[in-house]
């Protein structure tokens, strides 16, 4: 028995999966013109809603868009959406791509009706072994584009850093830009150094994480020391611990990088602390005990 997809929302419709069609001239398919958001569902409760939707909404206006919907009216869609799988943990993703005129042409258009697209699936986290054991990265050079802080659909510099990370039995690769490690492929970078918890400062060159915002929340409200400030390519590899976080992630120790044992080689006690504090953090949203 196959189980049956839950339906997709396309431009003010839900519909099921297959039948969700768009035009080949849209603007997203032919240039990646377009942001996204990828937000957690916890037991039926969208996770930090507001924090995504400002995100959705900056990286809007860095591409000249504006938003098509209203905070309000995105919690209804995104409500209805996950309504199909009751109180289950699922990972949203949002889409907006700038729509379609009926040619080919670089230049933004004046008129045009944006593409809406989201869909629900059932949450796949890390398994309780990687979370234990930790995951391998590689560094590579960032050679992405100076505004990644836009959460854009043109992914395809990371799609291949994240190739060539796997390529070398890696999970994830660290990016370097001017001597300095930005994040991850597909994820934001942190590294512990005497105890301090430190990542690097939002800027152009870092995708600012919903995650990596709790990671440094969860840091202040139990009292471990950390701070904002950049990482050295020298710092990363002189780290006693190195995490990297995202909404699908979560927190993950790394304990080797480019070969090397980072720290002794598992993952450290200062991770170990934080994954527990997130942990109990994600089991009281599923309780419903805190809101968000
Ligand atoms: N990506 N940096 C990059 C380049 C990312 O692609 C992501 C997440 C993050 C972490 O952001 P957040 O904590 O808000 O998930 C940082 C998502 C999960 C994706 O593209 O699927």
């Amino acid at each position: 028995m196959t189980t049956r997809q839950p339906n997709v929302y396309l431009n003010g419709q839900f519909l099921p999966l297959e039948e969700a069609k768009i035009s080949v001239l849209d603007r997203g398919f032919l240039f990646g013109d377009g942001v996204y958001e990828v937000i957690p569902c916890y037991a039926g409760r969208l996770f930090r809603l507001e924090h995504h939707l400002q995100r959705l909404e900056n990286s809007l206006q860095a591409i000249r868009m504006s938003n098509p919907k209203s905070t309000a009216e995105w919690g209804e869609i995104l409500t209805q959406l996950i309504a199909q799988l009751p109180g289950a943990d699922q990972s949203i993703y949002l889409q907006i791509t700038r729509g379609c005129t009926g040619k080919r042409d670089h230049a933004i258009p004046t008129q045009i009706t944006p593409t809406l697209f989201a869909m629900t699936q059932p949450a796949s986290y890390p398994d309780a072994t990687t979370l234990a054991t930790g995951i391998t990265a590689i560094t590579l050079q960032d050679n992405r584009w100076q505004r990644c802080n836009i959460k854009a659909t043109t992914l395809l510099a990371n799609v291949l850093l994240r190739s060539e990370a796997m390529d070398h039995g890696a999970a994830e690769a660290i990016l370097i830009r001017d001597e300095l490690a930005t994040e991850g492929a597909t994820s934001n970078l942190f590294i512990v150094q005497e105890g301090v918890i430190i990542t690097p400062p939002k800027s152009d060159h870092l995708l600012p994480g919903i995650t990596r915002d709790l990671i440094l929340e969860l840091a202040i409200h139990h009292g471990m020391a950390n701070q904002e400030s950049t990482i050295s390519r020298e710092a990363l590899f002189a780290a006693d611990e190195i995490w990297l976080t995202s909404s699908t992630k979560e927190v993950m120790a790394v304990i080797e990088l480019d070969g090397k044992r980072v720290g002794n080689g598992q993952p450290g006690p200062i991770y170990s602390q934080m994954a527990n504090y997130y942990r109990d953090y994600k089991a009281q949203l599923q309780a419903g005990t805190k809101v968000n």
